[in-house]
């Protein structure tokens, strides 16, 4: 699959993101004529993989290219307050707007540069990792860390488009693109099958940035993701027993406490791996879910690599950081479980037994 797929984001702002390659020069046709500055907001190791991005911005606009610290690390108040002191030194007005380029911790704190800015200014983003064209670039969602968490501070700003390239996954660190499939792996569980049936046929062309496989496999983790936000975009809740925009944080509780435990070290995608695997098996000892369906989750994750045995802190520390996630409502942990392939419902307040239990079986080496 060479050629490019649109893929329409519908709603009170609708905008559409592009899959394909060299989609630098559709930049101008997002961002308007109205436009006159841009900032370009990039990851900093990324600068020559920025030129054709920089080239093709300068051709129209007055560009300020602002290399940024990447990774999760980085992603804070702090880094967030050079961007505003150097928009305003620039004197960034409404009319102006924001190009992030980066993994998702770039496209995050970017939407949050533009969506504080003069209380939102537009934001294209043009994400350079497969976790960042298949999550953070897509939805609206933007925000940075803070010392007790997470994306705990932040804003919905949805982009006036995104552009996702896929020459510029051909650069992408093996491991890097291995964990993007993290995400992947969870939409074919959560909502489209036929992403699982891929990856467990090809697990080599799934981790290859040139073949049509890992093509389809995002193009269909974009489209999960954009059916998911265009049904509920500011997660208040689904339809008929569906959990809504909680759906996509299918794994991610556990998956937020182990990447904080290692402080950050445990890559996104791979913690959402074991939080996945987590949360089936503790469906399964629930007895909401069929147990080839949770043994599934092992051999999909595993497949291209990715953990599913957890080795990762103490089951102490997790369930306590789990207790402070946003994801728990009041005093209860909430998890997002399946009771089938792409049948997710909300497990609220399971037992501590319980919880203790499929930490124990995961630890253990394998669900099921
Ligand atoms: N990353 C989860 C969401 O966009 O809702």
């Amino acid at each position: 699959m060479s050629e490019t797929t649109v893929l329409h984001v519908g709603g009170a702002a609708p905008y559409d993101v592009v899959v394909g390659r060299g989609l630098a020069d559709q930049l101008p046709r997002i961002l308007g004529k109205e436009v006159q500055r841009v900032a370009l907001l990039f990851a900093g190791d990324l600068n020559e993989l920025a030129q054709p991005v920089l080239d093709a911005l300068v051709a129209h606009y007055d560009v300020m290219a602002l290399g940024l610290p990447d990774g999760e690390r980085a992603k804070n108040a702090s880094v967030a307050n050079d961007c505003w002191e150097a928009l305003g030194e620039a004197g960034f007005t409404r009319s102006d707007a924001v190009v992030t380029f980066g993994g998702g911790a770039t496209t995050d704190l970017g939407g949050f540069v533009a969506a504080s800015w003069l209380r939102g200014v537009r934001v294209v983003h043009v994400p350079t990792t497969v976790l960042a064209m298949v999550d953070a670039a897509v939805g609206g969602k933007t925000g940075i860390n803070t010392g007790a968490g997470k994306n705990l501070v932040g804003a919905f700003h949805e982009p006036a488009g995104v552009l996702c390239d896929l020459d510029l996954l051909d650069t992408l660190p093996a491991e890097e693109l291995r964990a993007g499939l993290g995400e992947v792996i969870k939409c074919g569980f959560i909502a489209d099958p036929a992403i699982l049936d891929l990856v467990e046929a090809d697990p080599q062309g799934a981790q290859d940035p040139t073949s049509p496989v890992l093509a389809e496999l995002v193009t269909r983790a974009i489209r999960v993701k954009v059916d998911v936000v265009v049904d509920d975009l500011k997660e208040t809740g689904g339809k008929d027993g569906h959990p809504g925009r909680e759906v996509l944080n299918y794994g991610h509780t556990l998956a937020h406490a182990i990447e904080r435990a290692s402080d950050y070290t445990v890559r996104h995608g791979e913690a959402v791996a074991l939080g996945c695997v987590y949360v089936a098996e503790l469906a399964r000892s629930a007895g909401i879910l069929a147990e080839d369906v949770a043994a599934r989750h092992a051999t999909a994750f595993g497949c291209v690599g990715l953990p599913t045995a957890l080795d990762a802190g103490e089951w102490e520390e997790l369930h306590a950081t789990m207790k402070v996630d946003k994801k728990a409502r009041g005093s209860q942990l909430r998890f997002v479980v399946l009771d089938g392939l792409a049948s997710p419902r909300i497990l609220a307040g399971p037992s501590e037994d319980l919880l203790r239990s499929a930490y124990d079986v995961i630890r253990a080496g394998g669900a099921g």
